[in-house]
């Protein structure tokens, strides 16, 4: 242990003070103090909204165009007896179909067989919920699924559901008109939509759903919140499918539909670094609970999601879900890395493909990312068909800290760091079938719960700074400077873990001098 006086801790108080300025990317001076911070215009949301991913619930993996009204609000009641709403899945995103056409004065008309009391009413009953309203639309002239589309009507549609009271647009790429092909013509294209909602006055999230086309990644963040960066996932964790043609996010001219899990997550590595607060690279709606994927295979979508700062909207039928699912999506302390202030990506520090002679098939990979408070995340993802043996170093994990350029020797890999294994207090299946058949006790919080966890009462960042049982796991371990930490993971499964440094003390009170 070296004494909190020691040059290196120094430093690392340093590092920390600094990074906590650009991670929160504040853009306002804040008088009160008298100190000003410092305003970097631009480098934060382009409208203010969606400083971390959002969270919520979309009908299309499972309900594709089978849309109504009792849908939204059945689902929306669900959610909340489940404690969904209040783990911060607090968007209720109704996708395509909901439309009959356009009325003489050119706006859209809402369905008013599927939506019988009509989508203001709708919109006041999901905000009573403590929910926010989502809509769908394309930038094309048609939906996907052959409806209107709001291509040369975006002001009249974007007024009509802000009188509507919308909180959220997901706007799709189909029946374009052949306007991309270029970044700019996909930036032009998005952007009118993007100027039609900040002119409607109204808080709107921008979720554009463009597939990644375009490199949406390199261009959007000046224009919306969350940008899709693959074609449309589907509920396979890695079968290569023929329709969905790219392996790599950069430049792939033909999204296409049918990615699987791995092949999402493996876009995602080349383009970490253009995920920040205000926009997020979207992986697609989850599909757990659909039933194409184990286990083990959900725990790994839902982590690599959450870990890449992916939006997470929910993307199955609520009422039927399985208590085993309802647990993957209930974990608190991995919901608290997706939600965490850094809003960055995860980075891939190593990738092996495994000998398929002895495995079947598949790789093993080491993805990293650096939290708000100092934390470190790791996740071992054995894709292969055996059990593995997995290993990360500690020159593995801070890597880019030590090529980051500077002369002496990073300050993480001085440290010794805790290891809590973020998915040992998963919620037992009794426990998550006593609150889906409505016989828990109480979905009750209080400070020494490891399952359950209610982010409206207190925020993902104010639990961590409490050292929130529920967020942190179970201490599995320690590893010191050049160290090495293994673990078992089985097939089709990953290891998450929060690293802590021990040395923390001594950099927080560094902070505060
Ligand atoms: C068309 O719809 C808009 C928005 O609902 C409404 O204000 C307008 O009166 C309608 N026009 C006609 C001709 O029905
Ligand atoms: C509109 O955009 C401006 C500048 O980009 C931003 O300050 C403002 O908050 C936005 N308003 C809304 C309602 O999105
Ligand atoms: C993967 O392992 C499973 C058993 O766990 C086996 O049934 C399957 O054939 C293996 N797949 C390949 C491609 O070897
Ligand atoms: C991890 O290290 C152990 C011990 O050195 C070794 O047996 C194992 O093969 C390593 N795992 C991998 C995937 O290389
Ligand atoms: C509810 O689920 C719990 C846990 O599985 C079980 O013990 C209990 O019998 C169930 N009650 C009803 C009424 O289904
Ligand atoms: C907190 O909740 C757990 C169940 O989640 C219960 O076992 C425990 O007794 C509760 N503690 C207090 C202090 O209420
Ligand atoms: C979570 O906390 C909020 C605010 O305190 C409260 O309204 C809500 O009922 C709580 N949720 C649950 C499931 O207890
Ligand atoms: C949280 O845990 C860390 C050690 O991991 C400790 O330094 C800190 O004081 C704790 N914070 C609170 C509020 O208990």
């Amino acid at each position: 242990m070296l004494p909190s006086t020691s040059p290196s801790y120094f430093t690392a108080a340093l590092l920390l003070v600094g990074k906590t300025v650009a991670h929160s990317q504040r853009r306002y001076i804040d008088n009160s103090s008298g100190t000003p911070e410092t305003v970097i215009p631009g480098a934060s949301s382009y409208n203010g909204l969606n400083l971390v991913p959002q969270m919520g619930w979309n009908n299309w993996n499972a309900f594709h165009c089978d849309v109504s009204e009792d849908l939204l609000l059945s689902t929306a009641q669900s959610m909340i007896d489940l404690g969904l709403r209040d783990l911060g899945y607090n968007h209720l995103v109704l996708d395509d179909c909901w439309s009959i056409g356009r009325n003489s004065s050119g706006y859209l008309v809402a369905d008013y067989v599927k939506f019988p009391s009509g989508m203001a009413s709708i919109a006041d009953r999901l905000h009573s919920m403590g929910y926010k309203f989502g809509m769908y639309s394309s930038a094309g002239v048609f939906t996907c699924g052959k409806y209107p589309g709001s291509l040369g009507y975006e002001q009249k549609d974007a007024d009509l559901w802000a009188s509507w009271g919308v909180d959220y647009l997901k706007y799709d790429n189909c029946f374009n008109q052949g306007q991309s092909g270029t970044p700019k013509l996909s930036f032009d294209r998005y952007n009118i939509m993007s100027q039609a909602l900040n002119a409607t006055g109204r808080e709107i999230v921008y979720s554009m759903c463009n597939w990644g086309n375009d490199d949406p990644f390199d261009w959007a963040y000046t224009i919306a919140n969350s940008g899709r960066m693959s074609g449309d996932i589907y509920d396979s964790f890695n079968r290569p499918d023929a329709r969905c043609p790219c392996t790599s996010a950069i430049g792939c001219a033909w999204p296409g539909f049918h990615c699987s899990v791995m092949n999402i997550l493996n876009k995602m590595a080349a383009i970490t670094s253009r995920t920040m607060s205000g926009y997020f690279n979207d992986m697609d709606m989850l599909e757990v609970g659909n039933g194409g994927q184990t286990d083990s295979e959900y725990v790994v979508h839902f982590s690599m999601w959450a870990i890449n700062s992916s939006p997470l909207l929910i993307g199955t039928n609520i009422p039927t879900l399985s208590a085993a699912n309802l647990a993957i999506l209930s974990n608190p302390a991995i919901i608290a890395l997706n939600q965490d202030a850094s809003a960055g990506a995860a980075v891939r520090k190593y990738q092996y493909l495994v000998d398929p002679d002895e495995t079947g098939e598949g790789e093993i990979a080491l993805w990293t990312r650096t939290l708000d408070n100092g934390d470190t995340v790791i996740a071992l993802l054995n894709a292969a068909n055996t059990t593995m043996i997995m290993n990360a170093t500690m020159e593995d994990i801070f890597f880019d800290q030590a090529t980051s350029g500077a002369y002496t020797t990073p300050p993480q890999l001085l440290a010794t760091w805790d290891i809590y294994d973020l998915w040992a207090n998963r919620m037992p299946e009794e426990e998550a079938a006593a609150i889906i058949n409505g016989t828990a006790a109480t979905i009750g919080f209080n400070s020494t719960s490891t399952t359950r966890y209610n982010a409206t009462a207190t925020s993902y960042a104010e639990g961590l700074a409490n050292n929130n049982t529920a967020l942190m796991g179970v201490k599995v371990g320690e590893i010191a400077p050049s160290g090495t930490f293994s673990a078992e993971v089985v097939r089709h499964s990953v290891g998450v873990y929060r690293l802590r440094a021990q040395a923390g003390i001594q950099m927080r009170k560094r902070d505060e001098l």
